[in-house]
């Protein structure tokens, strides 16, 4: 996919974009905190009519979608406008829709400020909004005539959005190879250069690139991005259920340790490299608690995951990092055992 370009020189790179098609307007969507800590420092989008959507996933609805295609007709968009979409994973997921369905589809640019829009949700033509309780029910595959990744605004993130982002770096590290998982385990994330980690960050996109580009519409291969996620997913959904939310990356890195134990029990994944996961997982985003009282509702809540196939539980496995096995079909007491050795791994 050549329409990513990762750059620290944001404002150069989308003027030089800007300048280079005959738009007739230019908008440009923020939430309360893009608005406020970055569009300021984008000189080239200063004279754009700005789109403002609420912060956060409780925002990624359908109140906001209509909300953005009133104030697109109010500002006199038509086909030829461009919508830069500037922000985390809830407006490029929002923004993306919201453009590929305004007058049947208007042009847009993804320029995610969060590590996990730009290794994630920015790329790849997944849109979409949450509907009636379940995340992105509703979206379409659109792809952004370009995405400008860069780590220019990791610097002011909370560590915990950090952290967050840097789970789905991990799992594109562990779809790729040993030698790039283990690179990244060794690092401090703590005290990151952020523009030096533009090279590791294209790296990482470039994996799940790799991915998209031959399987982009999740036929098959792309599953393999869904590492660690039907686990995680339901970490994430009983958390909430409990009232005690946990950011998505995080269940994401503890559903990548369960799923690694059962590539180890399943496919022989070795040993050592899901020791060295663990242990960074446990130091990096602390355990997630359950007891096995808890074993029967997270096999349901994977039951019911959007993307089970007749209620079955179906997980991406590795049978080394590099090596994936999509479709995987898992029986009920491999689940609990893996889950009693993830409390043995973790400590809890
Ligand atoms: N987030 C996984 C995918 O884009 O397929």
């Amino acid at each position: 996919m050549k329409n990513v370009l990762y750059s620290n020189e944001v404002n150069t790179t989308l003027k030089t974009f800007i300048e280079g098609g005959d738009y007739n307007l230019v908008m440009v969507l923020v939430d309360n905190n893009t608005r406020q800590l970055v569009l300021p420092h984008i000189a080239c989008l200063s004279n754009a009519h700005v789109i403002e959507m609420p912060s956060g996933d409780e925002g990624k609805n359908i109140d906001s979608l209509m909300s953005v295609w009133r104030q697109m007709e109010h500002c006199g968009a038509t086909r030829r406008s461009l919508l830069v979409n500037l922000g985390g994973g809830v407006v490029t997921d929002l923004g993306g829709l919201a453009a590929a369905t305004f007058k049947r589809g208007i042009h847009f640019v993804n320029v995610p400020t969060t590590l996990l829009a730009a290794v994630d949700a920015s790329v790849g033509g997944k849109t979409g909004i949450n509907f009636m309780g379940l995340k992105n029910e509703i979206g379409v595959f659109a792809h952004p005539q370009q995405v400008i990744v860069s780590t220019c605004f990791f610097n002011t993130l909370p560590q915990q959005e950090i952290k967050s982002g840097f789970a789905e770096v991990l799992k594109h590290a562990m779809l790729s190879s040993h030698e790039e998982m283990m690179t990244l385990l060794e690092m401090d994330i703590n005290s990151v250069d952020w523009r030096l980690f533009l090279d590791k960050l294209q790296a990482s996109v470039e994996v799940k690139l790799k991915i998209v580009d031959e399987d982009p519409t999740e036929q098959g291969l792309r599953k393999s991005l869904n590492l660690g996620h039907t686990v995680g997913h339901a970490f994430e959904s009983m958390a909430l259920a409990k009232g005690k939310p946990v950011p998505h990356g995080y269940a994401v890195a503890w559903g990548l340790v369960v799923e690694t134990v059962l590539s180890h029990m399943k496919l022989h994944f070795p040993s050592d490299d899901l020791y060295s996961l663990a242990r960074f997982v446990v130091d990096c985003y602390g355990p997630f608690h359950f007891t096995c009282d808890d074993y029967d509702e997270l096999i349901s809540l994977m039951r019911h995951d959007k993307k089970s196939t007749n209620h079955e539980i179906n997980c991406s496995l590795l049978k080394k990092c590099g090596d994936v096995v999509i479709n995987y079909n898992i029986d009920l007491n491999d689940i609990k055992a893996a889950f009693d050795i993830y409390r043995d791994l973790m400590g809890v």
